[in-house]
């Protein structure tokens, strides 16, 4: 017994900082499409509370809230008029603290998203700052005057397409926007503005909530030359040379309470400064990096343009930040979000989706080293869906997109194609309760139109079959927060294996004297593997059945394993 307990000290003494995110599972909520409950079309706050159990049940410890703050929805609440204040059709401020309340009940933490990159165009701050070029908060936002000939100030190109700078006649001058017309940036540089956001910030942890998912943060610092771009797209760069003082001072001065899970979407930070940007030491605690979800993007960053990748680029992208997290920084872990299409739709021959597959790549990710999220109905399996015209379509950027490959010369069919394989609103479809009309989402017509399979990928057939990947997401979520494997996954160290197949992914984590090995089949043939290890024993398989010999394994189609590795000898 003695040496057991020593034994187990010196293990959790080799495991620095166990901060509580590094062990937690977080889902991702996108309001609008998660659970109407007053039959208006439009997913809301009541809504959310209603579905706790559900979560509950999955076993998640964090939810990340997509944008619920006061916001006009040119961009479903990306652009926000009042931070302090709730949308209206998503509820009241009461009904946020009833939620926080009730998840806490449940041991459910919330985390808010954080967009301060910009307001919205009818935030008080803006219409302040628009009102006259002496208004002491004209310098909250980027105001610049035209060129002579009387055009935009500079090139630059805004995310969502068209130049980033928009004219006002009122007081002949442009405003930046890195995203819509409706979402000006906000100036960094000021330090009123600074503290006004970080006051802000305060205001909501105070609240109880645990943490922000921050939105575009490595936009916040421009060029401050404001000089032409010539790298050929022209789009606004981000992570600018001077963006770490902002971020050590938002951390500093915001970001108070030690205790709280920050995760930054920060397009543009190189493998380098992983350790800068993200874990205990970091701005933040983790961030999303985007090269394994944006293989398939053209890479000049023509979304329209088919990439064809490969396994080995995906298992580039993963290994390459992995290899890095063995020593500093900390892994977010995910395959969906709001702006990604669904995971199945980008990674599956089109032909073999279904629960196999969907559990091969629940897998793949769910053991890396890093905090898993989950985006709503991927624990279902939902897919992507096609609209029968751009009419049918939601998204701000989609419908920018698709008129600006019309003008490129692209004709109706491939332009809809394109929108099919990338658009925003593939993941924002309603979520897909049950087979009943408008699959339990609502009572009323929902704002966006269901996906025709609720029919049968719905969450209460989902939970009526104990095979279901709802339930293998729960199985992967209980193997990392209590089983005898929870720390070699946390904190293992990771190692691939396999390299330079084009078929397999694997690798291996590793801490003191556990090691595991995650295996996985990506293709929809069968092949046989020869380990250079022993397998001690089977942790989790997406089929029913085995074929194990100790060192050689038979993969059927998208066969995935995670075994034990036999250390003894
Ligand atoms: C982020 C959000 C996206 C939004 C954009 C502008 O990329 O995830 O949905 O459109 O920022 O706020
Ligand atoms: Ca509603």
């Amino acid at each position: 017994m003695v040496q057991l307990s020593e034994r187990m000290n010196e293990e959790s003494a080799t495991i620095k900082n166990r901060q509580w995110w590094k062990e937690a599972v977080v889902y991702q909520i996108y309001p609008k499409s998660f659970y109407d409950s007053n039959g208006d079309g439009i997913g809301d706050l009541t809504g959310v509370i209603q579905k706790l159990d559900y979560l509950k049940e999955l076993g998640i410890d964090v939810i990340w809230l997509s944008p619920v703050y006061q916001s006009p929805m040119d961009d479903n609440g990306y652009d926000i008029s009042d931070y302090q204040a709730i949308a209206e059709e998503f509820g009241s401020m009461e009904d946020m603290d009833l939620l926080i309340h009730e998840a806490k009940k449940r041991d459910i933490k919330i985390i808010m998203d954080l967009v301060v990159n910009h307001t919205s165009d009818e935030h008080e701050w803006f219409i302040e700052s628009k009102s006259d070029v002496k208004h002491p908060k004209r310098d909250w936002y980027i105001w610049r005057n035209g060129r002579k000939d009387g055009t935009p100030p500079n090139n630059w190109k805004s995310i969502f397409g068209g130049s980033c700078w928009e004219y006002d006649e009122q007081t002949g001058q442009y405003y930046l926007h890195a995203f819509s017309k409706k979402q000006p940036d906000l100036n960094w540089e000021n330090p009123d503005l600074r503290n006004a956001v970080y006051k802000m910030v305060r205001w909501w942890l105070d609240k109880g909530i645990s943490g922000f998912r921050v939105d575009a943060i490595t936009f916040i610092k421009k060029r401050q030359d404001f000089a032409h771009s010539h790298d050929g797209m022209n789009v606004i760069e981000t992570n600018q040379q001077g963006i770490h003082e902002f971020l050590s001072e938002l951390r500093k001065e915001a970001f108070t309470s030690p205790d709280i899970l920050t995760v930054a979407e920060a397009p543009g930070v190189s493998y380098k400064e992983l350790p800068i940007y993200a874990g205990e030491d970091g701005h933040f605690s983790m961030l999303f990096e985007f090269d394994h979800v944006d293989l398939d993007v053209g890479k000049e960053g023509k979304w329209y343009e088919t990439y064809n990748w490969n396994l080995l680029d995906f298992k580039k992208a993963i290994s390459d930040s992995q290899t890095f997290y063995n020593n500093t920084g900390w892994g977010a872990l995910y395959l969906e979000n709001h702006d990604q299409p669904r995971s199945l739709n980008k990674f599956i021959k089109p032909e073999d989706i279904g629960p196999i597959p969907a559990k091969m790549l629940a897998t793949v990710y769910f053991f890396l080293k890093g905090t898993p999220f989950i985006y709503q109905g991927q624990e279902i399996g939902m897919t992507n869906v096609e609209y029968p015209s751009i009419e049918h379509y939601n998204d701000l950027a989609s419908i920018d997109q698709y008129y600006s490959a019309l003008k490129e010369g692209f004709s109706k069919e491939e332009a809809l194609a394109a929108i099919w394989r990338r658009s925003r609103d593939n993941s924002r479809t309603p979520m897909q309760w049950n087979h009943s009309e408008y699959a339990g989402f609502s009572q009323g017509t929902p704002w966006l139109e269901i996906n025709s399979n609720y029919s049968f990928i719905n969450v209460e057939n989902a939970l009526k079959d104990r095979n279901s990947l709802f339930y293998f997401y729960k199985k992967l979520i209980s193997l990392r927060k209590s089983s005898p494997y929870s720390d070699v996954i946390a904190f293992g160290k990771y190692e691939d294996i396999f390299k330079d197949s084009l078929q397999i992914m694997a690798y291996t984590r590793e801490l003191n004297d556990k090691k595991i090995a995650v295996i996985a089949n990506f293709d929809n043939k069968e092949l046989t593997l020869n380990l250079d290890f022993n397998i001690k024993n089977v942790i989790l398989s997406n089929y029913d059945y085995l074929e194990l010999h100790l060192n050689q394994i038979k993969l059927r189609p998208y066969e995935s394993i995670v075994c034990e590795v036999d250390l003894s000898f």
